[in-house]
């Protein structure tokens, strides 16, 4: 079975893979998310702990969840189920694949409303309706959004459209395709406005916030979100990361790839921060605006700069495409699996999923104004969607992925597939993903569920 391919393709070479892995990674986590938790954290100590959150969990996981993918060449759904045949174990363990591919669907609906708002926000810029605007009109610019049902649903639909046409171009001439022209532009955008905030933002200011490690300001809570936080950026726990692996050449090395993604996800949010937050304080605005930051915060700081309407499209655009090589990796595991198990046509599952996850959507986008009283456990069905996937589905899966990869697969199974060059490498990985990882996401997964519903 060793030299298997995948019936959808594989990637052309071990940098494409790491690359796509990437896309997948860097996503609306990383710009949007990870400098308003780090803002709303304190910052420097938060920084900290999350770099030891994706050393110790998030890489593990990853190799894990990677080398089910490659070892089976198979959708999510089928490879959890094949490895464990192999192993001599139970075929139901196949339901973390189904766990995973169920949380990745529900994620685009919702993940796909607030990609809409960017892309809002691309032609908000680009038609240059926030220069010097304050910050109650910003805010309520926002708010008006949120308001309106219709725009919304144009934005929300152009989204999920563009991602069904990636898709159902197959893994070569639709993922490979834009991997190849999206990722050198998301990371030219990043230099483009890392250089544009070191000229005209506090940088010193944002550099220090950023990076004084303050211990005060690290609670139980803050260690919590980094955790959890390591896991979203990742894109772990729905077999997202273990489709593209499932795609990836034999004799490229796991754990040198995903040390790669790993350092380059971090790298993103890291520069992502560095771009916003000296801009932030050059406009003697609130670094801890939480979610508001990018919609609210920075529009009024891009408002009243010199360049401020060309830097802050130029900025929406490289969330557009950071969230757009997010959501594809989102579609592809239930894309796959479908062509599996079905026989369609790749276009024809992708259309079709997409059409699904579209209507699952117009449910998320209605709960900020017409559906705004419905409530499911006292919470919006946005909320609910991202609380039932970020705080249980993904952890849960994760948890499950990190037994099932350390515990469950053979030994042999995992160091051939892993080819380490030396057995303390293996070992290390050994420790982790049996004892720390699990351990570490239990304590969050239990924590985090008490914390919301007690
Ligand atoms: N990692 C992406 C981000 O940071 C989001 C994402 C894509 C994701 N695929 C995923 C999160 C799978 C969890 C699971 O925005």
């Amino acid at each position: 079975m060793q030299s298997k391919q995948s019936m959808h393709g594989s990637w052309a070479n071990r940098w494409i893979f790491i690359l796509a892995a990437t896309g997948s990674a860097v996503g609306l986590g990383n710009i949007w998310k990870f400098p308003y938790i780090t803002g709303e954290n304190g910052g420097g100590a938060f920084v900290l702990v999350y770099l030891v959150c994706i050393l110790l969990v998030g890489i593990p996981i990853m190799m894990g969840e990677i080398l089910v993918g490659r070892r089976a060449r198979q959708s999510p759904i089928n490879a959890v189920r094949e490895t464990a045949v192999e192993a001599g174990r139970d075929p139901r363990w196949g339901l973390i694949g189904w766990l995973g591919v169920l949380a990745g669907y529900i994620i685009f609906s919702f993940y796909s409303v607030v990609a809409g708002w960017v892309l809002h926000y691309i032609a908000g810029m680009g038609t240059g309706q926030f220069v010097d605007i304050g910050s109650d009109l910003a805010g309520k610019k926002f708010e008006s959004l949120l308001a309106s049902p219709d725009q919304m649903l144009i934005w929300h639909s152009v989204f999920v459209l563009m991602v069904v046409v990636v898709v159902a171009g197959g893994v070569n001439k639709g993922l490979e395709r834009a991997t190849k022209i999206m990722m050198p532009a998301l990371f030219l955008l990043l230099l483009v406005l890392l250089g544009y905030s070191f000229n005209s933002g506090s940088f010193a200011e944002g550099w220090s916030f950023l990076f004084s490690f303050n211990p005060d300001a690290l609670t139980w809570d803050a260690v919590l979100v980094a955790l959890g936080h390591s896991f979203f950026t990742l894109s772990l726990g729905m077999g997202a990361i273990m489709a593209y692996g499932s795609y990836m050449g034999k004799k490229d090395s796991i754990g040198a790839t995903v040390l790669t993604i790993g350092v380059l996800d971090t790298l993103v949010a890291l520069v992502a921060g560095l771009a916003i937050f000296p801009i932030v304080f050059a406009n003697q605005l609130d670094p801890g605006a939480g979610p508001g930051l990018m919609f609210i915060t920075l529009p009024v700081a891009f408002g009243q700069m010199p360049g401020g309407q060309i830097f802050g499209f130029l900025f929406f655009l490289l969330v557009g495409v950071a969230a757009w090589t997010s959501a594809i990796s989102l579609l592809e595991p239930a894309t796959a699996w479908v062509v599996e198990r079905f026989g369609l046509k790749r276009l024809h599952a992708a259309a079709l999923l997409g059409f699904i996850i579209w209507l699952m959507g117009i449910a998320s986008l209605l709960s900020f104004n017409h559906w705004a009283d419905i409530k499911i456990f006292s919470m919006g069905i946005f909320d609910f969607l991202d609380f039932i996937t970020a705080n249980i589905m993904l952890p849960l899966s994760g948890l499950l992925i990190a037994v099932y990869a350390g515990w469950v697969l053979t030994q042999k199974m995992t160091r051939d597939e892993l080819a380490l060059d030396s057995s303390v490498a293996y070992s290390a990985w050994q420790i982790t993903i049996r004892f720390i990882a699990p351990v570490a996401v239990a304590v969050i997964f239990v924590v985090n569920l008490y914390g919301k519903l007690a």
